[in-house]
């Protein structure tokens, strides 16, 4: 896989893939990702970038001239174009995991109000949003996405089980509690049944452990359908 991505900060993006997992898999030769700087495309002599809005409005706009010229300098027949956005859809692991099987992801990054909406209507596929919240910089959600995309590459984790369990591998359930040794700790002691060596025991009590956790922090995961909503 090949991921490019263009910013005004590429270090910011880069910085978090260059550690661990993810540094692992980009030596072993499974994903190679580029970060590139927008300004670079800049025809402006100050290398500028952006602009004011069209009809007024507070802040700056990402200019289509750059945008345009980078995703033509770098998309193949096999790219999927994402903008990371507050306005784009949800980063499930759903989506991280369709994203896994891409051959390549160009990745631009929003910055200040956005981006011209020209270049989301003629260049983007997916409008990719990290979570209800607004962060000053387009690349760490681009880090975000890239993290949870390479990990899913098959032979990126060691132990290949280890993403087939975790949270949201089933998307209506959290993980159950997880303990390691001592076994009493401060007075705290790991839940018997844990030590039981008893399979079936050990199960069942993760199940209804995940699904208690799952109540206490992500009650909307249970909530199926969406109340109010139609499917
Ligand atoms: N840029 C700013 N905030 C963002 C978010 N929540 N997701 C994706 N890109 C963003």
């Amino acid at each position: 896989m090949k991921i490019d991505i263009v910013t005004l900060f590429p270090e910011v993006a880069l910085a978090p893939l260059s550690d661990s997992i993810i540094q692992r898999a980009r030596a072993s030769g499974l994903v190679e990702v580029v970060g590139h700087q927008l300004r670079d495309w800049s025809e402006d002599k100050h290398r500028r970038v952006d602009d004011s809005l069209c009809g007024g409005g507070q802040g700056m706009l990402l200019k289509p001239e750059p945008l345009f010229a980078a995703v033509e300098a770098l998309k193949t027949p096999g790219t999927r174009v994402i903008l990371m956005t507050p306005q784009g859809k949800p980063l499930k692991q759903a989506l991280a995991k369709e994203l896994a099987g891409s051959e390549h992801l160009l990745i631009l990054c929003g910055h200040y109000e956005g981006v011209d909406h020209r270049v989301i209507e003629t260049l983007v596929d997916d409008e990719i949003s990290i979570g209800d919240y607004v962060l000053t910089n387009g690349a760490i959600a681009a880090a975000v996405l890239c993290d949870a995309v390479i990990r899913l590459l098959p032979g990126a984790l060691g132990d290949e089980r280890s993403s087939l369990e975790e949270s949201f591998s089933n998307p209506n359930l959290l993980e159950a509690p997880a303990y390691t040794r001592p076994i009493e700790f401060r007075g705290m002691a790991v839940p018997e049944v844990l030590i039981s060596g008893h399979h079936g025991k050990i199960a069942a009590w993760k199940d209804a452990q995940a699904l208690a956790r799952t109540r206490a922090n992500r009650p909307d995961l249970l909530d199926f359908p969406p109340s109010g909503k139609e499917i």
